[in-house]
């Protein structure tokens, strides 16, 4: 079974009222109908309605960049799931590094986001990656690890087929330096190898595994020949549709290449 490339755009706390659906539509203008990369942005909240009506009829799906985990109710600030899909959005990014490291979100947090996308009908994108001083102490594949097992808990082999996993090396994030293909690919297999401990082997061959962190159109092509990446979750970089465009055209060509 072939993985499909995702690429995913974060646009975190960035764009305005005007800037948000004009961006949206130069991408869908862009890279609306490619066909051999599932494409998705995440715009900040209040702009979800917006970009959707720029989106609509392009094969680029909505997604947002958190959840609530309660139905509705006296949680000032949150934001549901129902709410999520009435505004028509598809994925939601569960755990990002910035959300578990700037705003304190917890494991047993981010697992109860995920476990609400897929018993409502969302596809959840959990974000899964190292602090600079865990990798130089070693610690790289027992936090991944554990954020993987936590994260997933309780989600079945049937519900996985909906979680896109993505591996973001915090000290890689918005800072320019990018994780060597090789270094990616290293935590990649690992993950693939986690969760066919977890799963089994043929569940694990079917998860999408994107990788994020600085990926931008001149370092895309060779981390999405990687074996185990399949796509990216582009931050800076999905911000202008001309590079956000190239990144696609990249997976678009990994994906041609036959990799798998
Ligand atoms: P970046 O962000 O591409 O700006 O490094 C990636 C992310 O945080 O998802």
């Amino acid at each position: 079974m072939t993985r499909k490339p995702f690429i995913a755009g974060n646009w975190k706390m960035n764009t305005s009222l005007e800037e948000a659906p004009a961006l949206a539509g130069a991408m869908v203008e862009k890279v609306g109908s490619v066909e051999g990369v599932d494409l998705a942005v995440c715009p900040p909240f209040p702009y979800l309605a917006s970009v959707g009506k720029a989106l609509a009829g392009s094969k680029i799906a909505l997604g947002a960049q958190d959840i609530f985990y309660e139905n509705n109710g006296a949680y000032t600030g949150e934001i549901s799931a129902a709410m999520l899909k009435d505004v028509g959005c598809a994925y939601v990014i569960c755990g990002h590094s910035e959300r578990r490291h700037v705003i304190g979100e917890t494991d047993e947090m981010i697992n109860r986001k995920v476990l609400k996308c897929v018993g409502d009908g969302l596809k959840p994108i959990l974000c899964v990656g190292e602090l600079l001083t865990e990798r130089q102490a070693d610690e790289t594949i027992e936090v991944v690890s554990r954020q993987i097992h936590l994260g997933l808990e309780g989600v079945s082999s049937a519900d996985l087929t909906d979680v896109t996993i993505a591996y973001e090396p915090v000290w890689a994030i918005g800072t320019g330096v990018t994780a060597t293909p090789d270094q990616a690919q290293e935590v990649h297999a690992m993950i693939r190898r986690l969760l066919g401990e977890i799963y089994d082997d043929a569940t694990a061959r079917n998860v999408r595994i994107q990788y994020g962190g600085s990926v931008k159109p001149d370092n895309a092509g060779e981390l999405l020949t990687q074996p185990d990446i399949d796509g990216a979750l582009i931050g800076g970089a999905s911000l202008k549709a001309d590079d956000f465009a190239k990144i696609i055209s990249a997976a678009n060509n990994a994906n041609n290449a036959n990799k798998r």
